[in-house]
């Protein structure tokens, strides 16, 4: 008998990302504004004991991952060979948040199946520092997602994390249809730029001892955060990007930006009224070039 467990797993976005010069291990030192949106897919995790290990997921064929080498199959996989606990598991994952986009999916998801397997097996259990270090084995983004917190200071490469507390908020995701971004050729195209600049800028604006004045930076009106994305300006199609500045610009007391490396975009207001006008806007004016998803901060 499969023991059957149901899971939502929330979508991220970056609302500030200032990224620093490459490590000699290839990751590059972050300082970020982690926070979670209600878009979220939902995970069925269905498991019982097994003398091997299987793992099949359901629900993934459109974004055409190789079988097992998604992040789902990987986070089961990894956390059974951590523990030593052979299982037979079957995912089905229902998918909203898009994949390309900067927004976490594969983190999230990664994740959630960490969380469930690992709150399902009293015995076998890792204590948190070890969930987060196997989370963090498998993806940068993977240990904001297992702290549980909605909004974080992310530093190293993401994975040292400071809660933070966020106000409410609309959020509005902008996904361009026909492009997406890969993150670790964001950070190559990053990379390039820099070297032609000569930019070494390791000096962040937020470090540990800024949550404070962060959290009430975050309590202010969107249209007044001083934050940006170090990505803005080296991702493909900047004219699709100029556009959202402008339209968003029409908004002041929103703040639009790209989230992780992109390619999506979100504009977030205190307003669900002035975000439903964006969203609007946006509509009509790219119509069928874009995806638009509407969501809460959590
Ligand atoms: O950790 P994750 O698998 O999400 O990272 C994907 C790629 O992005 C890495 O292989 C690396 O090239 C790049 N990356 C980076 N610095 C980070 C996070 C990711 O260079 N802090």
């Amino acid at each position: 008998m499969y023991k059957k467990v149901t899971v939502p797993s929330y979508a991220k976005v970056n609302l500030h990302l200032e990224v620093g010069t490459r490590r000699d291990d290839g990751y590059h030192p972050l300082s970020t504004v982690f926070q979670k949106i209600d878009l979220h897919d939902t995970i069925t995790i269905s498991y019982k004991a097994a003398h091997q290990f299987s793992c099949v997921v359901r629900g993934l064929e459109a974004l055409g991952c190789l079988p097992g080498k998604d992040s789902l199959s990987l986070a089961a996989r990894a956390w059974c060979r951590r523990v030593g606990l052979p299982l037979d598991i079957v995912l089905e994952v229902e998918k909203r948040i898009p994949s390309g986009a900067g927004l976490g999916g594969g983190s999230s998801n990664a994740a959630a199946v960490l969380s469930v397997l690992n709150s399902m097996h009293a015995g076998y259990a890792l204590e948190q520092d070890a969930l987060m270090a196997l989370g963090a084995a498998l993806g940068s983004d993977v240990p904001f997602f297992l702290t549980g917190y909605p909004a974080a200071l992310g530093e190293g490469r993401g994975e040292i994390l400071t809660p933070l507390v966020s106000g409410e908020g609309s959020v509005l995701v902008v996904m361009p249809k026909g492009f997406s971004v890969s993150t670790a050729g964001a950070y190559l195209n990053l990379d390039e730029l820099r070297a032609v600049q000569a930019v070494q800028d390791d000096i962040f604006t937020f470090g540990k001892d800024d949550v404070g004045r962060l959290s009430d930076i975050l309590k202010q009106s969107p249209g007044l955060w001083p934050f940006k994305n170090d990505f803005r300006h080296v991702c493909p199609h900047q004219e699709f990007y100029e556009e959202l500045v402008l339209r968003g610009s029409h908004y002041p007391q929103v703040y639009g930006n790209l989230t992780g490396s992109g390619a999506a975009w979100v504009f977030v207001g205190r307003s669900t009224g002035e975000i439903l006008n964006i969203k609007n806007e946006i509509s009509t004016f790219f119509g069928a070039r874009v995806g638009i998803m509407y969501a809460n901060l959590l």
